[in-house]
C-alpha cells in the first residue's frame, strides 16, 4: 500500500484560517480581547475559576513555579519519564528536579516512590498526566498534604482527560497545558495555567506581562488614565490574539476531536491486546484518557526490537516515535543521579504510533496490520 502516515496532525480547516484573518484585520494582535475570551472558555471547560494564557506549557510551568515561591535551594519531585520541558521548567526556576520512577502500567509517577524522595528542601510535586492519562491525583494530594508540599500539574497533554469524573485542570491545583501542534488542540504554540486562587491568578497575569501592575486590556478600556508600576520581576510570556482566536475555534471542535481519538485508540487497543508480544497501556478505573498519544510496549518475545519495528513501519510509510524520553539520561541532566529501572525499561521498549482525528479507516487498518505482521 502506498501511504504516508504521520504520527500526528493538527485538526485545522478554513474556520481557523478565518478566525486568525479576522484578528489581523481588527488590528489588536497581542494579549487583547481574544486572549481574554479564550481564557474564559478554557477555565469554564475544565472547571477552574481562572485560566491564564502563556506562550507555551514550558513558560506556563516556569511561571507557576516562580509565582508559587519555588526557587534556588528548593527541590521539586518530577517523573523522569516525560518530555524534557517538565524538568527544564524546574531548573529555569532555580530549583532542583528530583526524579521519581514510574508505574510501568500507566507510565505515570509511581506514587509509592514519592515519599522516599522528600527532604527538608522539597517544596512541590509535579505529576505529569503522561500522554493525557491522568496521574493518581488523590494519592499525590494525600502525600502533599502530609508533607506540606504544593502540587503543580504538568497537564501539557491532558486537555479533556478526566480524573474521577472531573476534568484535568478542575481538581483545584495549579495545572499547566500545552497547545503545541502535537497536542489535543493547538494554537500553533501556546500554553495556559488554570487555578482556583484569585491571588495566584493575579500574580500570574502580572508575571507573564513583565510584572506590570495593569494589563493592556484594562488600560485600553479604562476611562481614566492609568500609570502602571512593576511591583515584581516578570517575563514576556504573552499569547497573541491570533493564537487565541485559533484556540477558540479549536475549543469548539474539542468534543469531536476527543471522540475521534478515542475511536482510533479503541481499535488499536482491541487489535494489540490480542498480540502476546505487545503490551497496551492500562487505563485505571479513575481515568478518562484523551489519547494525546498512543504507546505500546514491545515485549522481549517480539520477533523484532522496538527500533527495528520503527524502521519496518517507516519502510511501509508509517511514522512512529520512540516512547517517552527519560530525562535523567540526557547529557544536560548527567549530573542528576537517579536509579529508575522502570523508566529506563519503558523508554527503551515503547513506541508511539500515529493517532490524529483525521486518520482514515484505511490508515488505521494499515498501521494495525503492519505492526502485527512485524512483531509476530
Ligand atoms: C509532558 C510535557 N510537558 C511539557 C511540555 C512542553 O510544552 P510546550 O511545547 O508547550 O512548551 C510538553 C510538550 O511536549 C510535554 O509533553
Amino acid at each position: 500500500m502506498n501511504m504516508r502516515i504521520e504520527v500526528a496532525k493538527p485538526y485545522l480547516n478554513e474556520q481557523e484560517q478565518r478566525a486568525v484573518a479576522d484578528v489581523v484585520a481588527g488590528g489588536w494582535v497581542s494579549q487583547g480581547p481574544k486572549v481574554a475570551e479564550f481564557e474564559n472558555i478554557f477555565a469554564a471547560y475544565v472547571g477552574a475559576r481562572y485560566a491564564i494564557a502563556t506562550t507555551s506549557c514550558t513558560t506556563a510551568l516556569h511561571a507557576a513555579l516562580v509565582v508559587s515561591g519555588i526557587g534556588p535551594g528548593d527541590e521539586v519531585i518530577v517523573p523522569s519519564l516525560s518530555f524534557i520541558a517538565t524538568a527544564n521548567s524546574v531548573v529555569h526556576s532555580g530549583a532542583i528536579p528530583v526524579f521519581a520512577d514510574i508505574d510501568p502500567e500507566t507510565c505515570n509517577i509511581d506514587v509509592s516512590k514519592i515519599e522516599a524522595l522528600i527532604t527538608m528542601k522539597t517544596k512541590a510535586i509535579m505529576p505529569v498526566h503522561q500522554v493525557g492519562l491522568p496521574a493518581d491525583l488523590d494519592s499525590i494530594q494525600l502525600i502533599a498534604q502530609k508533607h506540606n508540599l504544593m502540587v503543580i500539574e504538568d497537564a501539557a497533554c491532558a486537555i479533556g482527560s478526566e480524573y474521577k469524573g472531573k476534568r484535568i485542570g478542575g481538581y483545584g491545583n495549579t495545572a499547566c497545558f500545552s497547545f503545541h501542534p502535537r497536542k489535543i488542540i493547538t494554537t500553533g504554540e501556546g500554553g495556559i495555567i488554570t487555578t482556583d486562587s484569585p491571588e495566584m491568578a493575579e500574580r500570574l497575569r502580572r508575571f507573564r506581562h513583565h510584572g506590570m501592575s495593569v494589563s493592556d486590556l484594562e488600560r485600553h478600556t479604562s476611562h481614566e488614565i492609568i500609570i502602571e508600576s512593576y511591583p515584581e520581576l516578570g517575563y514576556n510570556y504573552r499569547m497573541t490574539d491570533m493564537q487565541a482566536a485559533l484556540g477558540i475555534v479549536q475549543m469548539q471542535k474539542l468534543a469531536e476531536i476527543l471522540k475521534k481519538r478515542l475511536d482510533i485508540a479503541d481499535r488499536y487497543n482491541k487489535a494489540f491486546s490480542e498480540i502476546s508480544s505487545l503490551r497496551v497501556p492500562r487505563i485505571p478505573e479513575y481515568a478518562l484518557h484523551n489519547y494525546q498519544s498512543y504507546w505500546l510496549e514491545v515485549l522481549d518475545k517480539s520477533r523484532v526490537s522496538r527500533n527495528m519495528l520503527m524502521q519496518r513501519l517507516l519502510e511501509q510509510g508509517i511514522s512512529s516515535r520512540r516512547g517517552i524520553m527519560a530525562i535523567h539520561r540526557e547529557p544536560c541532566y548527567i549530573g542528576y543521579k537517579a536509579k529508575l529501572p522502570e523508566t529506563e525499561r519503558i523508554t527503551d521498549k515503547t513506541i508511539i504510533l500515529p493517532l490524529y482525528p483525521s486518520m482514515t479507516d484505511d490508515e488505521v487498518r494499515h498501521v494495525i496490520e503492519c505492526v502485527c505482521n512485524t512483531v509476530c
